[in-house]
């Protein structure tokens, strides 16, 4: 392993936990989302400060909708009252804010929000700040075969000439790199429908802490044992050849 300390330039984070922390004191779930919220914002700075050039985060998923609704509107009110407040933030930290996700189902003054934060932020060159909402990979694939058909069936693309970049651009995340380190946070070791195509080759990374008790020392220490890892990208390295 050469010595260099690597900082990987994208990580994806699964945020998970938030109802177990507030569970174990006695508290609604949604004050571990409200306290998730927090968390997200200070990794981001954090992130960052540490040189991540790309951050993204599952907010919510294409499953979350079974939720009580109760849990989804105090969810969404969250990423309503974030899509507002960040805007100072990130202009002031050139932060660049994408969603991704089917935002058509999104209520309408939320959907304006994203869009006016995106827009405001997007010549920004600091760290690209990806949020996740209405999520799934498996949609994401869905949303980007149905693009690509089009083109197909308008002329403008033939099916020989489909490649990987094809597909790669037709994702929400196009022109993003993928992550080289996927988190997931308090215990769950699975991938629930995150980014089926981007992770192919990231390495996975999981601890017990739930979310809202994640802080900068933490992704320290997945980044550390992201240091460890030994990526090959199915090839041979020097120890095997
Ligand atoms: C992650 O925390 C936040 C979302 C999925 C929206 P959870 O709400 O999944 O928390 P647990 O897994 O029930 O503890
Ligand atoms: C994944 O967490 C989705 C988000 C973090 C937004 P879940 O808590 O919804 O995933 P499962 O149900 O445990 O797989
Ligand atoms: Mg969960």
């Amino acid at each position: 392993m050469d010595s260099e300390y690597k900082i990987p330039a994208h990580v994806a984070i699964i945020m998970d936990g938030n109802g177990r922390w507030a569970k174990r004191r006695g508290l609604p779930r949604t004050m571990g989302h409200a306290q998730g919220a927090r968390v997200v914002e200070q990794i981001l700075e954090d992130a960052d400060h540490m040189g991540i050039r790309y951050l993204t985060v599952y907010a919510f998923s294409t499953e979350n909708w079974t939720r009580p609704a109760a849990e989804v509107k105090a969810l969404m009110n969250l990423l309503r009252s974030y899509m507002k407040t960040s805007l100072v933030k990130c202009a002031k930290n050139n932060v660049r804010v994408r969603v991704i996700g089917d935002k058509t189902a999104l209520d309408e003054d939320l959907r304006e929000s994203i869009d006016y934060l995106e827009q405001q932020t997007k010549d920004n060159t600091g760290i690209g700040f990806q949020i996740a909402i209405n999520y799934g990979g498996r949609d994401e694939l869905r949303r980007a075969v149905s693009r690509i058909a089009q083109d197909v069936k308008d002329g403008r693309l033939s099916p020989e000439d489909i490649s990987e970049d094809t597909i790669n651009g037709a994702l929400d995340t196009g022109g993003i790199p993928d992550p080289d380190l996927l988190i997931r946070t308090c215990g769950e070791e699975r991938i629930s429908n995150f980014l089926l195509w981007q992770l192919a080759y990231s390495e996975l990374y999981f601890t017990e802490k739930a979310w809202p008790d994640f802080d900068k020392a933490e992704l320290e220490k997945a980044i550390d044992a992201y240091n460890h890892r030994e990526r090959r990208f199915g090839g041979l390295t020097e120890v095997q050849s």
